[in-house]
């Protein structure tokens, strides 16, 4: 009796030496326990047995499908805990290393700078307006006093959609079409893109972006253009910058300007930047003309008015330090903060 037990255990303690999941396990566990197993099949000799000794011989079995039971209870318990290690073990990650960091960006220079813009003109009470970039030749040129013949037309010719339709070759129409829409008083400034048949170099681009400024009320005068201009470009240079008007030629004002700041670089000593000259030209500008008020239904003798019109680009490179305006177009991914 005793080598039947020793065969059945030793084969069990043999076997489950080699379950390696849960699946052998329960094929192991049904071939000793199970209802066909072999301690069953064990228990079905009791009718063979001499009756007096059968109770003897049942409990002898039960010993055995008890130790069984113990041996594979065990098993289980190790089983299961060996797995779960070699799970941890797969799923492992160090949770003391750094995380990812995520780059955040910033608006590219050019959206940058027109906000800027944006915020100076804001705190002056200007509003901000926007009109189409495929504009009437009236609105882009004859109605800002540049009429078909006119000498001036030549200087920005661009490109034609159609007859009359062109891609606007500056933001100045925008003032015409705020003026169409709008009574005086009124202070508005709007960017933009604008075109060009210009070849691109470090200072040119066919299509590039400007700002322009329209302030129209009673009794304007050069003056206030002049301060305008200092407080915006004060606040965007920084430091205090001093505005030179130099005489000049635009078709829609009367008088008419370009306009240096003071070189931010030397402080007005003259230097690379400023070409020694110590100034550095920056922005057109003017009275708005008695023509260009009449052709949008004002009346000159009522209303005046300043106008500006600035390169964003220009403004940008200068601030930024960057020498050639195509850099702002190739993607570079140092314009986004990246
Ligand atoms: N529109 C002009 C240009 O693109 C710039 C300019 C000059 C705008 C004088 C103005 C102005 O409003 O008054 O060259």
């Amino acid at each position: 009796m005793k080598e039947i037990k020793d065969r059945i255990l030793n084969d069990l303690n043999e076997n489950i030496k080699k379950v390696a999941n849960i699946q052998e396990f329960q094929v192991l566990k049904s071939k000793f326990l199970g209802k066909k197993g072999e301690i069953s099949n064990l228990m079905k000799e009791i009718s063979k047995i001499d009756k007096d000794k059968r109770k003897e011989f049942g409990a002898f079995v039960n010993s055995i499908k008890k130790e069984a039971e113990e041996i594979l209870e065990e098993a289980f318990l190790n089983l299961k805990k060996k797995l779960k290690e070699e799970e941890e073990k797969k799923n492992w990650v160090d949770i003391t290393l750094p995380g990812a960091k995520r780059r955040i960006g910033y608006e590219h220079i050019l959206k940058q700078t027109i906000r800027e813009i944006y915020d100076i003109f804001s705190s002056m009470g200007y509003k901000i307006v926007e009109g189409p970039e495929i504009e009437t030749t009236w609105h882009n040129f004859d109605a800002l006093n540049t009429p078909d013949w006119h000498p001036a037309r030549d200087m920005q010719d661009t490109f034609y959609i159609k007859d009359n339709i062109i891609l606007r070759t500056h933001t100045s129409p925008v003032q015409v079409r705020t003026m169409l829409n709008n009574e005086p008083p009124l202070a508005i400034i709007s960017p933009g893109r604008v075109y060009r048949k210009d070849e691109p170099d470090a200072t040119h681009s066919p299509a590039f972006n400007q700002v322009e400024g329209l302030y129209i009320d009673k009794n304007v005068t050069v003056g206030h253009l002049k301060a305008t201009l200092e407080r915006f470009l004060t606040m965007y240079f920084g430091g205090s910058r001093k505005v030179l008007l130099r005489p000049s030629y635009f078709p829609f004002v009367e008088p008419g300007y370009e306009v240096d700041v003071d070189c931010m670089f030397c402080g007005g000593k003259g230097c690379n930047v400023c070409k020694g000259t110590g100034w550095i030209e920056i922005l057109g500008a003017g009275l708005v003309h008695p023509n260009v008020l009449k052709n949008v239904g004002y009346d000159p003798d009522e209303w005046q008015g300043f106008a500006f019109g600035t390169g964003v680009e220009r403004i940008a490179m200068l601030k930024h330090g960057i020498s050639d305006m195509r850099e702002f177009y190739k993607n570079d991914m140092r314009f986004l903060g990246l």
